[in-house]
């Protein structure tokens, strides 16, 4: 039998097993069946809830995005192999913080479940050993272990990717914040944690798990966390504040998003006094927002009683749509 036909008959085995323990795996979703890409070495045989997840997810989408298909177009040729080894990574295990090296096989499946978990066993279509948070005593195994008890804790595991290039840099101003004081993680705010039936020797219970959603940029939910924006008005000054109130690192985020806050003044007449405008980027201004900053702009109120009308958009690209843009925060100051 070759291996990948012993995992797949391991895999029904496992899928028997549950059968006969009180708390089955997940429901299956209704509807028509979702399909899922074949993940590298066949993890979604046996773990179908976290690749559906990630295939969700913008790690599953790495390779074939628009927005990274378009951009590493737009790029000059001779500098776009300087893109994909993050965007579809050989495993980083062994290497934690080293930039990537890229992947031959399969690129268009991304960041890989591999990419996080696997120290490779060099044979072909070989599972090898496969890293993860939870002890390995007492696991029913479909491959061999090594528990890293500071994987849902440390940053380690991201920084390869998300602290190696200064366009995609969230490790470096998370680094020092109130948030690694705190011991809020990467993980705290993307890896959101789900109760999931995980297999041991007393069978698939419900035990602590996370999702491999990871949200962010392309989020609205999270987007909307990010910021608190507020105004007011003393001896005609108009004082603007835009707080980071729940990114853990630089807001925006990525090199490449924009935040443009507009403020409009509605006089006592209902009429527009005044009008501004301010961005936070990392490639025009570099004056994005760091975590738990207050950020306090001034301008002329230009009017003596009405209303500050305050607006925060996040734009996914500098060129997108303002339309299109997320609101991140919204509100409205009598004065
Ligand atoms: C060091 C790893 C790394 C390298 C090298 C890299 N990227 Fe990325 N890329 C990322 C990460 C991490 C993100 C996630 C979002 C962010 O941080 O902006 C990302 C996101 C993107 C996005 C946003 C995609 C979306 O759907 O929103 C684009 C576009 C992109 N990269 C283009 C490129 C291009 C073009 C290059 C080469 C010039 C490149 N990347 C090189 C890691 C990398
Ligand atoms: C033959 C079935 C099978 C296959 C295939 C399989 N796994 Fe697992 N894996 C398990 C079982 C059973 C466990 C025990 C926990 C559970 O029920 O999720 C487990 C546990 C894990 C853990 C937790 C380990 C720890 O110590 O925290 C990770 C991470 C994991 N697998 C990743 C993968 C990845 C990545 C792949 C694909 C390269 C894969 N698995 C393929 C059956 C399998
Ligand atoms: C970007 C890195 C990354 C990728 C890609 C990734 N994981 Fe994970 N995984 C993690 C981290 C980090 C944890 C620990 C989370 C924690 O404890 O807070 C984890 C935990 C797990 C666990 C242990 C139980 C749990 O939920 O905490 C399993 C099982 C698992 N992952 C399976 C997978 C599978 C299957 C894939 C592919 C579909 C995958 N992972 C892709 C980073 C990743
Ligand atoms: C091996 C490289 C790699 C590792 C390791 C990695 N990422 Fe990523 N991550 C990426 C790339 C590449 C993208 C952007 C994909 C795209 O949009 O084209 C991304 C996207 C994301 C996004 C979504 C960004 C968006 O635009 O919505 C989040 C959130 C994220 N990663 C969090 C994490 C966390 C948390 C960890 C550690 C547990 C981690 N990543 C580890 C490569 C990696
Ligand atoms: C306190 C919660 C919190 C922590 C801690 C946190 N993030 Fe975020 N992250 C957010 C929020 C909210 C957003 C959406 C707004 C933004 O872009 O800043 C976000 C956005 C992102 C994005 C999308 C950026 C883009 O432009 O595509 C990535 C990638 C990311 N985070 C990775 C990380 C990594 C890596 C770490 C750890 C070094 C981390 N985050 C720590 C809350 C957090």
């Amino acid at each position: 039998m070759t291996r990948l036909r012993f995992l797949h008959a391991a895999a029904v085995l496992a899928g028997v097993a549950a059968l006969f323990v009180s708390e089955p795996r997940e429901a299956a979703p209704e509807g028509p069946p979702v399909s899922v890409p074949a993940v590298l070495n066949g993890c979604h045989l046996c773990h179908a809830e976290y690749v559906k997840e990630w295939a969700d997810s913008y790690h599953g989408k790495a390779w074939t995005d628009e927005m990274y298909v378009a951009a590493k177009n737009a790029t000059p040729k001779e500098k776009q192999a300087t893109c994909n080894p993050c965007h579809a990574p050989n495993p980083t295990q062994g290497a934690l913080g080293k930039a990537p090296t890229l992947r031959s096989k399969n690129q268009h499946e991304g960041v890989a479940c591999i990419a996080c978990h696997q120290i490779p066993s060099g044979k072909p279509d070989d599972i090898g050993t496969i890293v993860g948070p939870l002890p390995a005593e007492g696991m029913v195994k479909g491959h061999a272990n090594k528990q890293d008890k500071t994987m849902g804790t440390d940053p380690r595991i991201c920084i390869s990717c998300h602290g190696t290039d200064k366009d995609h840099n969230q490790y470096d101003s998370w680094k020092g914040s109130q948030y690694e004081k705190d011991g809020e993680s990467c993980q705290s705010c993307h890896m959101p944690e789900v109760k999931r039936a995980i297999y041991d020797k007393k069978g698939a219970l419900p035990k602590d798990a996370h999702r491999h959603t990871m949200p962010g940029a392309h989020d609205p939910a999270m987007i909307r966390k990010a910021a608190l924006i507020d105004a007011l008005v003393a001896g005609g000054k108009l004082k603007v504040t835009v707080t980071n109130d729940g990114a853990g690192h630089n807001f925006p985020g990525g090199g490449e998003r924009e935040v443009v806050l507009i403020v409009t003044v509605m006089g006592a007449d209902g009429k527009e006094a005044a009008k501004y405008r301010e961005t936070f980027d990392l490639r025009t201004k570099n004056n994005r927002i760091k975590p738990n900053e207050a950020r306090v702009l001034e301008f002329e109120a230009k009017a003596a009683t009405g209303t500050v009308k305050l607006k925060l958009l996040y734009k996914l690209l500098p060129e997108q749509d303002e339309a299109k843009a997320v609101v991140a925060a919204e509100k409205d100051v009598k004065f």
